[in-house]
């Protein structure tokens, strides 16, 4: 059996190419931060920044320009408490930023609302705490994300992505959307999210690292799934499919492509992957001490994602990558 035929000449070699990252698989994570003048690298994401109000905008430009089709928020508001009232607020850090960019850009780019609390609260975990249970309460946190998700798409949100893993929490957001006139607006659900060591970078990121204190764990634990289950990884994505998602989403991405694979399997909704902040540092790091070649291994990563199944990244290489594709 000669295998080796179709690789001797590249024309060929790309004839035969079963899998490709393209611009339209792309997602860029956008850091805002409240009270920030210009933009501020985060030191264990070189390359990745939190703008300012006044500098963000010119970040979703570049993301235009190169031809990126999304880009998701994450607020870092001044005013952090026990219930993450920012997030609340129709004037809020997220909701101002929202409309900023829909009054500057129209439709030139898709605006993602990331769907969370612990950006917003003082002990950082992912909504409201009961301190009996000495975690989230779930229920308590479905009716405040409501009101969330209803301010993001007031604002003008085109798609909004809950990653707090609270059950039932796409159900309620449709029920909150749908009774707010907002029956056009789709849910990207976090549906199967890990609780993993690789968010570490983007809890500086988001200035969202849960704080340890007497009635509170310094993890996620007891709302994020055990990197270990892989069957539990598919009932999550089902169930929120059952809820309503329109697009699944497993996070993180490169260790787990075996549950990339078995989700995409399994559904025939689209399917994201979110190649998080860890990852990128990762690799930042190799390539920034000489180890490893930065494009070729970004984009081997990317690809691996489209082989597993992924139908869209979400990636903090997004810019570089769109830099390098020609589509
Ligand atoms: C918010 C949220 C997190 C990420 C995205 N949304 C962090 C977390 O769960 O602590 C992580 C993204 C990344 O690591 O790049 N809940």
């Amino acid at each position: 059996m000669n295998l080796r035929r179709l690789r001797l000449n590249s024309n060929i070699r790309d004839l035969v190419r079963e899998h490709y990252v393209t611009k339209n698989d792309l997602i860029m994570p956008v850091f805002i931060k409240e009270g920030l003048d210009g933009k501020n690298e985060i030191p264990s994401m070189p390359g990745i920044y939190q703008f300012g109000e006044n500098s963000f905008l010119d970040e979703v430009a570049e993301c235009i320009d190169l031809g990126i089709k999304a880009v998701i928020l994450f607020g870092i508001p001044k005013l952090k408490d026990s219930c993450g009232s920012d997030a609340l607020d129709e004037e809020g850090l997220i909701a101002r930023s929202v409309r900023k960019i829909k009054e500057t850009f129209g439709d030139k780019i898709a605006v993602i609302t990331d769907l969370c609390f612990c950006e917003f609260t003082d002990h950082g975990h992912c909504g409201i705490i009961n301190p009996h249970l000495k975690t989230v309460d779930n229920d308590a946190t479905l009716e405040i994300s409501k009101k969330q998700a209803v301010i993001h798409a007031k604002a003008g949100a085109d798609m909004i992505a809950p990653s707090g893993m609270m059950d039932g929490i796409v159900e309620a957001l449709r029920e909150g959307l749908d009774s707010e006139g907002f029956k056009h607006i789709p849910i990207m659900s976090y549906s199967t999210k890990f609780a993993s060591a690789f968010y570490g970078p983007f809890r500086d990121a988001a200035e969202s690292a849960p704080v340890e204190s007497d009635y509170l764990p310094k993890d996620r634990k007891t709302y994020q799934m055990d990197v270990a289950n892989a069957r539990e990884a598919l009932l999550e994505s089902l169930i929120d499919q059952e809820e309503g998602a329109d697009i699944l989403m497993v996070k993180p991405a490169l260790a787990f492509m075996d549950v990339i694979k078995t989700i995409k399997e399994n559904t025939l909704k689209p399917l994201c992957v979110y190649n998080v902040s860890g990852e990128y540092s990762m690799v930042k790091a190799a390539a920034m001490n000489g180890w490893m070649n930065y494009e070729a291994l970004m984009m081997e990563i990317l690809t691996s994602f489209k082989r597993a199944g992924a139908d869209m990244i979400i990636s903090y290489h997004s810019k570089d990558a769109a830099k390098l594709i020609q589509n």
